[in-house]
């Protein structure tokens, strides 16, 4: 395994390239493998069996591209698959969570809202979690609908601004002061949301969480890229290129295949 091998990096669609952006502006010399399973898209709906099943299969081909660590960029695939997949495979992992910790020290009125997928609410491992926060009132939220929105590139439509109205309106009039975006797709949604909540209420993901998270796994191992000038960053997809292209303002290859 040479340092120049790629991070390998998947989502259940285009939602995880925004930990991509993360970690690549945090880790520019870094070569990295992006895939995009928006054919499979949304994850949060589906079984825990399914999850991992999909999970493994995204592994393995990002494996077989010699990425030297992955990134499970997906909230509903790290809460339901990383155990096993680590239990699997030799290679460093690293999973995203919902960033409950951030939120339920800062906040002020004691009540903070999660919107994430079904999947994550309803994890074993997000339930472990919660439970270490018993201080703070969590209002936890489905975003039912969002994540295929965003896949359809739909981020700006009515449609969304209903649903995301439906979601956050009833956290606001519980007070909530930190909203906690607990699904990779949603950080695509701020600009939308903003226009929701009141000033004082702040919103938390966990990219550049992640992005540190990855840089200190490369460093424990010792297998950081310092070759500079030669990065490359791939980008893979089994359904819509297009709106993945878009997501990425056209800049990078996006090679739509089967897998
Ligand atoms: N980006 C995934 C996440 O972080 C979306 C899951 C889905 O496809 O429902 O949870």
């Amino acid at each position: 395994m040479s340092n120049k091998n790629p991070i390998g990096l998947f989502d259940s669609g285009i939602g995880g390239t925004s930990i991509w952006k993360e970690i690549h502006s945090l880790l520019p010399l870094e070569n990295t493998i992006y895939l995009a399973d928006s054919k499979n898209a949304p994850y949060g709906v589906k079984s825990k069996d399914e999850i991992i099943e999909l999970s493994i299969k995204n592994t393995e081909f990002l494996l077989n591209k010699n990425c030297k660590l992955i990134v499970v960029a997906c909230n509903t695939a790290t809460t339901n698959a990383i155990k096993e997949l680590r239990e699997k495979y030799k290679v460093p992992f690293i999973g995203i969570e919902p960033a409950i910790k951030p939120a339920a020290d800062k906040t002020k009125t004691h009540t903070i809202g999660i919107l994430a997928t079904k999947g994550t609410l309803n994890s074993e491992l997000f339930h472990t979690n919660v439970a270490n926060f018993s201080d703070v009132k969590i209002i936890e939220q489905i975003g039912h609908g969002l994540v295929q929105l965003i896949e359809n590139g739909d981020i700006n439509s009515n449609e969304m601004m209903l649903l995301l109205k439906s979601y956050i309106k009833p956290m606001l009039e519980q007070n909530i002061d930190y909203l906690v975006l607990g699904c990779s797709h949603y950080p695509y949604l701020i600009p939308q949301i903003k226009k929701i909540i009141p000033l004082h209420v702040k919103i938390i993901d966990s990219g550049e969480a992640v992005a540190k998270q990855t840089q200190n796994i490369l460093n424990q191992y010792s297998i950081n890229n310092e070759t500079q000038g030669t990065s490359f960053n791939h980008f893979y997809t089994n359904s819509n290129s297009a709106v993945l292209k878009e997501i990425l303002k056209n800049r990078y290859i996006v090679w739509e295949k089967e897998f």
